[in-house]
């Protein structure tokens, strides 16, 4: 195959329609968002809201961002469903082919609440219904007069530039989407919704510090090699992918990148320090140059959205994996695809690489090594003319690590690349070896489902972000907790199933 962007693989399917409900749904499989159950204790700031009395439900900051995920992807646009647009409070008072949305004042008597009540909800059609908390706070909106303090002017995407709401005080505990550690092990960043927060993991009594973004939903937070900048990338779906690289020291932009026309997901520094190479939604892999001066590129690799990529130590190859349940080998300058190395029966959500060794793992519940030299020697032929039959190799390059409990979610390599952790759908994190693809360590009772992992240098240390909203750090081997912590002040530690 030639270079560059010129490549388009065969099957390719649109991306162009990916909304904000949508993106999230698939992302992971799961609902990053919205309200979950958190386990165990909720330390730090997370309880010093709960004494206050119940705030008045806000259109803008509470309703819309549920009616956003949940309903506007089909019911907005110039042919909305059942003839309902949701982008506004207006638009909901006219209603559709049926009348209005809601009556102020009358939850009862409101088809919002109406259509997503019930034992089988028909809204929204083929998806989970909403969790009950939701439902009680569209409730309560209208209850309270179906307030509009939207200032009038719709919130959609589509009209206009996009707004990124951030709460002073988020009313459920958020998603953790993506954690990163230093190389010391001593500073952490915690992507949570449109925010990255940073804090020193030993300084118990420094407040998290809250650096906001433009991305609708960050999916990736990564320290640079010199532990100096922070990348955080995610992007406005169906609009652009984007990358902010952040001092740790200030918070302060060192430079934002946007790439292609939906969200980045996840991915990797260059050795050096000086790119980013994240899978997209448009089944490339975008290479972002720190530099604001130096050229961005993509390389269209995967035939569906590439949910990870990871340079190999001397930053001569990546591998990338995605959607399209590939496991890929590229070279890491021009993009040129080396080598498909495997087709895994499910989606590829996470990958990992020594330089020996590719490693990926996904919803197939696998952990599979690849030797990258005998991977990369070739395609053998036996026979001739019409006899001849391609050896594909694949069971002599094939190495698989023990079989995982779960989907697996997310996988992190130490800085020196010779630890993997991995977890996901299963409240365990377990630490490989990528050499022998022994386990080396494991720890247990960890609140599932688990997002996002991150190790340090020499591994070590060991961050989780989970789903509830928390993020913990371990010591390894030993897998002793050091620190809980909910980076974003959360009003409530209700109990739901998110969904
Ligand atoms: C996947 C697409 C989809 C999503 C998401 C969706 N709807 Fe619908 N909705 C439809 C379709 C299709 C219809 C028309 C057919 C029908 O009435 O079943 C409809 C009709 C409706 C109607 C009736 C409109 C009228 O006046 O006749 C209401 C009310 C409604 N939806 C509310 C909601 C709410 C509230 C949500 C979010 C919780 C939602 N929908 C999410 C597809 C969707």
């Amino acid at each position: 195959m030639a270079t560059s962007s010129t490549v388009r693989p065969a099957s390719r399917t649109p991306f162009t329609t990916c909304l904000f409900a949508r993106t999230m749904r698939r992302w992971i499989a799961a609902a990053v968002l919205g309200g979950s159950a958190v386990a165990g204790a909720l330390p730090e700031f997370a309880f010093s809201k709960l004494a206050a009395a119940e705030p008045e439900v806000s259109y803008r900051g509470d309703v819309w961002p549920i009616l956003k995920r949940h309903c506007w992807s089909c019911h907005s646009g110039t042919d909305p469903q059942g003839g309902l647009k949701m982008d506004s409070v207006a638009d909901m008072l006219k209603g559709g082919d049926s009348g209005p949305l809601y009556v102020a004042g009358k939850p009862d008597e409101s088809r919002l609440i109406q259509v997503i009540s019930g034992d089988k909800p028909s809204m929204p059609p083929k998806s989970p219904p909403l969790a009950a908390m939701k439902v009680d706070l569209l409730r309560r909106w209208l209850a309270g007069g179906a307030k509009d303090d939207s200032g009038g002017s719709p919130l959609g995407p589509a009209a206009g530039p996009p707004s990124v709401a951030i709460p002073a005080t988020y009313r459920f505990p958020a998603a953790i989407s993506s954690v990163a550690l230093s190389g010391d092990g001593k500073r952490l960043a915690a992507a949570v919704r449109s925010e990255v927060v940073l804090l020193e993991i030993d300084d118990v009594a420094a407040p998290p510090r809250r650096v906001p973004t433009d991305c609708d939903l960050l999916t990736h937070v990564e320290f640079s090699p010199d532990g100096a900048v922070i990348a955080a990338s995610g992007g406005q779906p169906g609009r652009h992918g984007e990358v902010r690289f952040l001092r740790y020291s200030d918070g302060g932009a060192v430079a934002t990148r946007r790439s292609g026309n939906d969200t980045l997901f996840r991915g990797n520094f260059s050795p050096d320090g000086k790119r980013l190479a994240l899978g997209g939604a448009d089944g490339a892999v975008h290479l972002i140059p720190v530099d604001p001066a130096a050229e961005i590129r993509r390389f269209e690799l995967h035939t569906d959205w590439v949910m990870d990529v990871s340079f190999a130590p001397d930053g001569k190859t990546f591998v990338s994996g995605g959607r399209d349940k590939a496991t890929k080998i590229s070279d890491g300058e021009t993009g040129v695809l080396l080598r498909a190395v495997d087709a895994s029966p499910d989606i590829i959500t996470a990958v990992a690489t020594d330089g020996v060794f590719a490693v990926s793992a996904g919803r197939a519940r696998t952990l599979i090594g690849y030797d990258y030299k005998i991977a990369l020697s070739g395609v053998g032929v036996t026979g001739a003319g019409n006899g001849a039959q391609p050896i594909t190799k694949r069971d002599q390059y094939t190495k698989p690590f023990e079989g995982q409990p779960a989907e697996v979610l997310d996988m992190a390599a130490s800085g020196d690349r010779k630890l993997v952790a991995v977890a996901g759908m299963f409240g365990e994190v377990r630490v490989y070896r990528i050499a022998d693809r022994q386990r080396v360590a494991s720890v247990a009772n960890v609140p599932a489902p688990i997002y996002s992992l991150a190790l340090d240098q020499a591994g070590t240390r060991l961050a989780v972000g989970s789903k509830g909203g928390q993020v913990l750090v371990y010591e390894l081997p030993a897998g002793k907790l050091l620190r809980t912590i909910v980076p974003v002040p959360v009003q409530t530690a209700s109990v739901n199933n998110g969904s």
